[in-house]
């Protein structure tokens, strides 16, 4: 084994309530029989003794002895996935490698090699080590200005000093393509979204913007906070996975509750997501119309990137409870017709319509006017509050003229829709 490239990682987590992280158990690195390599995972004894011990995921991940390979199509467990870097994270990471070792494609670099990379303040309630008996986290303090310098450095393909790549790697960790970075103030735990230099419509107001009008609309949503920093917008979304006393909460992502892998993320849909919420989560009713009224959101502020890696579900070691929402953001778009990252209705039923909603709604427990109450309340909600939120996060006046009607009720929504 090498440091880059080890063929073990040690998983280490934190049991609900709990302050520390314990030992948990192992990752291994092994051949795949069609060529590249699987992560199994194995529980340690000293866990599966501890009579307060959860399955870290199920059915993925039983406690029980012996090595636990990846569900079909997986190359990891998706559990152990969503503890990872995603995109952005990859990228920084990769940056590093390419600096010590001609690595130029996020493909070369080890999954484990991410992981042990890849600071501990990550989502959920998992992290990685490189020893079973001495917890070592990989931490930062840098100044957020100096985490957005080195997030622009890191886009431009500029050169960063070794410290702040440090500091910027230690961030890495949350998932999500977009440039990021963690925080600690204090007892507040944030992940800082940065704009990026490639962004052609303003990213971090328009998601600001969102975020706020979907808690007006009544969603169950993470609190953000839009900040200035070097003169620049950046959005601080607080964390709903972390305790004030140090805890960690885990979840998982829908991705993961769909036992797809991220090729097959295409293939996930919010009809199959509301069929495991009818069978495993907690407050079915309340939460298929939780559900529902996301999606509808999503089409109103024209979120399309809605994809199975943006919905989590809290995970105690038996039950499912929805995360708050997060990562609501308009996306560019070109014309009136578009499509919702996840099919609403069976067959694919996917365009960003409100009548698709209304004919899916029987499948997320609703009538058909429960579902128009839903859409109508939300239109008149984002119409009569635009103006106020819009001057709240300083869009200006052609930048709002741009998002309305276009992204954010979009005409193309109200098609063959009559309220
Ligand atoms: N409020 C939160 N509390 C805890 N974890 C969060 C929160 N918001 C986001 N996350 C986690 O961080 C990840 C990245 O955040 P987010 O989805 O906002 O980033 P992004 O880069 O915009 O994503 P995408 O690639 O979908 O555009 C999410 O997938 C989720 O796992
Ligand atoms: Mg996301």
């Amino acid at each position: 084994m090498t440091s880059d490239n080890p063929d073990r990682a040690y998983v280490w987590s934190w049991l609900p309530g709990a302050e520390e992280p314990i030992p948990t158990g192992v990752l291994e690195a092994i051949p795949a029989p069609g060529g590249g390599f699987v992560v199994t995972f194995a529980y340690g004894r000293s866990y599966l003794a501890n009579d307060a011990a959860i399955p870290l995921y199920l059915p993925e991940l039983p406690l029980g002895r012996g090595r636990i390979g990846p569900g079909p199509g997986l190359d990891v467990a998706g559990v152990v996935r969503d503890g990872g870097p995603d995109a952005w994270g990859q990228r920084v990471i990769m940056r590093q490698f390419a600096l010590d070792a001609r690595v130029h494609d996020p493909g070369e670099v080890p999954l484990l090699a991410y992981l042990l990379r890849s600071g501990s303040n990550r989502p959920g309630a998992l992290d990685f080590q490189n020893s079973p008996s001495e917890y070592v986290p990989r931490l930062h303090d840098a100044p957020i200005e100096d985490l957005l310098i080195a997030a622009d450095a890191i886009q431009r393909g500029d050169e960063i000093e070794p410290g702040l790549a440090e500091a910027l790697t230690a961030g890495s960790s949350a998932g999500g393509a977009r440039p990021k970075a963690t925080l600690v103030a204090g007892s507040r735990n944030v992940i800082a979204k940065f704009s990026s230099p490639t962004d052609t419509y303003p990213v971090i107001k328009a998601e600001a913007a969102a975020m706020r009008l979907a808690q007006m609309v009544g969603l169950n949503v993470a609190e953000t906070e839009l900040v200035k920093v070097a003169g620049r917008d950046v959005l601080l979304v607080d964390r709903f996975d972390r305790e004030g006393s140090g805890g960690r909460r885990a979840f998982v992502s829908a991705l993961t509750i769909l036992g797809l892998n991220e090729m097959a993320g295409r293939h996930a849909t919010y009809h199959d997501l509301a069929d495991v919420v009818r069978q495993r989560f907690v407050g079915r009713k309340d939460t298929l119309r939780e559900l529902f009224a996301r999606i509808v959101f999503n089409i109103v502020v024209g979120n399309t990137d809605d994809h199975a890696r943006n919905h989590a579900a809290f995970w105690d070691g038996e039950r499912l409870v929805l995360t708050p929402a997060y990562d609501i953001c308009p996306q560019a778009r070109a014309g009136g017709e578009q499509s919702q990252a996840m099919a609403i209705g069976p067959g694919g039923d996917r365009l960003s319509q409100f009548a698709t909603c209304v004919r899916a709604a029987h499948h997320y427990d609703l009538s058909e006017a429960e579902a128009r109450r839903i859409i109508d309340h939300q239109t008149q909600v984002v119409t009569e509050r635009w103006d106020d939120v819009a001057d709240d996060v300083g869009l200006t006046g052609p930048e709002r003229g741009e998002l309305w009607g276009n992204q954010v009720m979009n005409p193309f929504a109200s098609y063959g829709y009559a309220s």
